[in-house]
């Protein structure tokens, strides 16, 4: 290992196990050398090594100073890399038994969920508008004609879709059961078993899911955690024709809430129309955006119907009514008949109560007011866990949605850390549930939907020395295979 490596390391550790503090002030240049026995360029080096990870900073003519963990950042995650070799998935078992673990162990702080907290939501005014429909449901009739929904509701959806820069008609939408049965119907229309499918790397586990179940293969495109898939790795893949449709997030990817600059979402429905491969939108959480603006749909740079948008209310409004929807382009007629086929229609009486709700206004308001909930807790996630996870840590810096990716050192094993974590009350999603082949073994998902800000503290704190004391055993562990290693050559 490099000298200037072996340093940094060393204050590192000092640093991590608070022997060297806030405000203290690291060891001169010239005193630094002598000890080291190193040329001044190589303390130099380690020096800036630490100030790029946050951990000190230089002071004019004064020296380097350790900085306080409330002004530190972690990192973002490095850059998720990929092979776009076709591979099977095999993701179903594991995100059961991870689903089962949690269960049974009843957390009390819940990191893991993917759901939000109840609270969050105008679940007392959705149920009056659903009392109102079911009156008005009971004179007239309940199950339209091969409806693809109801025909209000897909107006006001479309007219949803024109506050954000998107022209979409309303018989270009099939009402469906949450965001989730949009995207398996799309992927039905428009893949055979045996295909591959294109999608980011880590990917949401209940799509991996779906994909595994429908006998589909993947290819993991390179993703970048701040700004999504990377294209250029995209059209690579598109290039050799094996490709037969692409699944993407661009908006607060789950899990690790990245989101793709405008400019190159018009690329990405550009490669779509090019090569004539179809590309499912997941957008359940463009909604729950921190900025001014609700980042535009792929969807919106669709030219010639290859983008098959999938969204739902969800994330936004009313979990538990599952209503969701897929403006489909040019495959709209074979995804209505394809939904016909799997289960006929949506229950109007959820459909009927989200138009109630939505004519009645009031929507607006309260999504500006989840989105400064979300945006709190966000902070609140982001602070505690630069100042309580060691500084080698990754984590990155979601800017909507309600989920974040850390990346541990690669000597901590995530599901041991996961089953820690619950005997310690702390629900977390483990990465091998998002990755094809169960990769990202030193890698979580931690979701601030859940928990409020008091419990964001806690938990991050329990994790914190959870991930801490795996990793210094993962240290050891190291240097003991390291010396037996040694002592076999002697
Ligand atoms: C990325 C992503 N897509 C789709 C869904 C499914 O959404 P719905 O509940 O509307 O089916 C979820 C739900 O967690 C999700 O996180």
């Amino acid at each position: 290992m490099a000298r200037y490596r072996d340093i940094a390391n060393e204050l590192f550790e000092q640093i991590d196990k608070k022997v060297l503090c806030a405000g203290d002030r690291l060891p001169s240049i010239r005193a630094a050398t002598r000890r080291h026995r190193v040329n001044p360029g190589t303390v130099i080096r380690a020096y800036r090594e630490l100030e790029a990870r946050g951990l000190i900073e230089s002071r004019p003519r004064s020296g380097y100073f350790v900085r306080p963990p409330a002004e530190r950042q972690l990192s973002q995650p490095t850059r998720f890399k990929a092979v776009p070799r076709s591979v099977a998935v095999q993701v179903i078992d594991l995100v059961f038994e991870v689903f089962e673990t949690t269960k049974r162990a009843t957390p009390v702080i819940q990191f893991g969920a993917p759901f939000m907290n109840p609270e969050l939501f105008p679940l007392a005014q959705v149920n009056r508008a659903g009392a109102a429909a079911a009156r008005r449901l009971v004179s007239s009739p309940i199950v339209q004609d091969l409806s693809p929904g109801s025909a209000e509701l897909r107006r006001l959806i479309a007219l949803r879709y024109l506050s954000s820069g998107c022209v979409v008609s309303p018989d270009e939408l099939v009402i469906t059961c949450g965001a989730f049965e949009a995207i398996a119907l799309s992927l039905r229309v428009v893949t055979r078993p045996g295909d591959t499918v294109a999608i980011e790397t880590p990917s949401f586990y209940a799509i991996l899911q779906t994909i595994q179940q429908i006998g589909l293969n993947v290819a993991e495109i390179a993703t970048d955690p701040a700004t999504g898939v990377d294209l250029n790795a995209l059209e690579h893949a598109l290039k050799t024709g094996s490709i037969k449709a692409c699944v993407v997030m661009p908006s607060f990817q789950n899990p690790v809430g990245s989101c793709m600059p405008d400019e190159r979402r018009k690329v990405l429905a550009g490669l779509a129309e090019r090569y004539k491969v179809p590309v499912i939108e997941d957008d359940v959480y463009a909604e729950l955006h921190f900025g001014a603006h609700r980042p535009r749909p792929v969807k919106a740079f669709d030219r010639s119907g290859w983008v098959l948008h999938c969204g739902s209310f969800s994330k936004s409004l009313a979990p538990g009514y599952r209503i969701g929807w897929a403006a489909a382009g040019r495959f709209t007629r074979a995804l209505w008949q394809q939904k016909v086929i799997s289960s006929f229609n949506t229950a109007p009486i959820c459909q009927e109560t989200l138009v109630g709700f939505l004519r009645r206004g009031g929507f607006e308001r309260h999504l500006r007011q989840l989105r400064r909930s979300l945006s709190a807790r966000c902070r609140e996630m982001l602070r505690a866990v630069s100042a309580e996870f060691p500084t080698n840590c990754r984590m990155s810096r979601p800017d909507g949605g309600y989920m974040l990716w850390i990346e541990l050192p690669q000597s901590v094993d995530v599901m041991q850390l996961h089953r820690r974590a619950l005997a310690a009350g702390v629900s977390i999603a483990p990465g091998p549930m998002f990755s094809a082949r169960r990769g990202y073994r030193n890698c979580l998902r931690l979701s601030f939907g859940y928990a409020s800000t008091a419990q964001i503290r806690e938990g991050i704190h329990t994790l914190g020395r959870l991930v801490r004391s795996a990793s210094m055993e993962g240290v050891a562990r190291k240097r003991e295979r390291r010396r037996t290693a040694a002592s076999s050559k002697r």
